[in-house]
């Protein structure tokens, strides 16, 4: 059953069994970061996997591990996917956690300090929980469908300026080399017409961004359910709006094309990409 504001009603019991579970993968993402931060970069063994721009350190493996075990002790029934182990088939109706043990692994071999862990509970297409934790920050954000996006606890909201006034972040999709082209006559587009563009290296903390303000628009022309399932919540229920690129609406099954915005910059998007 649908509430007023859109989010799934839940009785108080589920409500307090959600509660539980999210304190739970609250702390597991703190630790998940704590791993992350004790890596010995010299030691970090960077292995190229499907081309040159996809790449796993021994910390991607041993994170993915850490949180595999976790979630299974945490809800044994629950599916995982995981970036490290791949995309299998999702059953439908069978809860199932989608994780990116370490978003932007760039960054993170190259000491660039801006790297995040990010799980996801999703059900069929349906995302219910989201979180992405950055440990050089000690930023943590999370998101329950229905109730809203938080930062370190505090509720988040999109930013209302529009395209013109406001700063847009894109994604290169470096696995993919033959996105090039589009990827950056676009950027191109959106400099001309926005204050500035930012490329972070962290899909899943550039969706955060926008879901807390700190950047109007972000779009990417191939990323995987790992790197947008808990991003793309974080932003809905901070009042932001997303779609595919092609204007579908988003699905976690498989890659896919991507814009997220702040309303007012999303709607002033789709006008100058027609
Ligand atoms: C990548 C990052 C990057 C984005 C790529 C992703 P990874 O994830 O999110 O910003 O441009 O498309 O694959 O490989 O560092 O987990
Ligand atoms: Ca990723
Ligand atoms: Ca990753």
């Amino acid at each position: 059953m649908r509430n007023s504001s859109g989010g799934i009603e839940q009785r108080p019991v589920d409500r307090r069994a959600g509660y539980m579970v999210m304190e739970n993968l609250k702390t597991m993402i703190k630790k998940a970061g704590q791993m992350i931060l004790a890596a010995d970069l010299e030691h970090a063994d960077v292995e190229v996997k499907s081309s040159r721009g996809d790449l796993r350190t021994i910390y991607d493996t041993a994170v993915e591990e850490f949180l595999r075990q976790e979630l299974g002790r945490l809800w044994p029934e629950a599916q995982f996917i995981g970036e490290e182990s791949g995309l299998q088939k999702r059953e439908a109706e069978r809860y199932c956690f989608i994780v990116d043990p370490i978003d932007g692994t760039a960054n993170f071999a190259w000491g660039y300090h801006h790297s995040a862990v990010s799980i996801a509970l999703a059900r069929g297409e349906r995302i219910m929980a989201g979180l992405v934790y950055n440990p050089y920050l000690d930023e943590l954000f999370h998101a329950r469908a229905g109730e809203g996006a938080y930062l370190n606890g505090r509720p988040i909201r999109v930013s209302q300026r529009s395209l013109q006034d406001g700063m847009v972040s894109f994604g290169t999709s470096p696995y993919d080399k033959t996105k090039a082209a589009a990827t950056f006559s676009l950027a191109r587009l959106l400099y001309e017409n926005a204050l500035d563009v930012r490329r972070s290296g962290s899909a899943a903390l550039d969706l955060c961004y926008v879901a807390c303000g700190r950047c109007e628009l972000f779009y990417e022309m191939s990323l995987y359910p790992w790197d947008y399932a808990a991003g793309s919540l974080i932003i809905a229920e901070a009042g932001g709006l997303l779609a595919t690129m092609e204007g579908g609406e988003l699905r976690f099954s498989d890659r896919t094309t991507l814009v997220a915005g702040g309303p007012p910059a999303f709607h002033d998007f789709w006008e100058l990409y027609k």
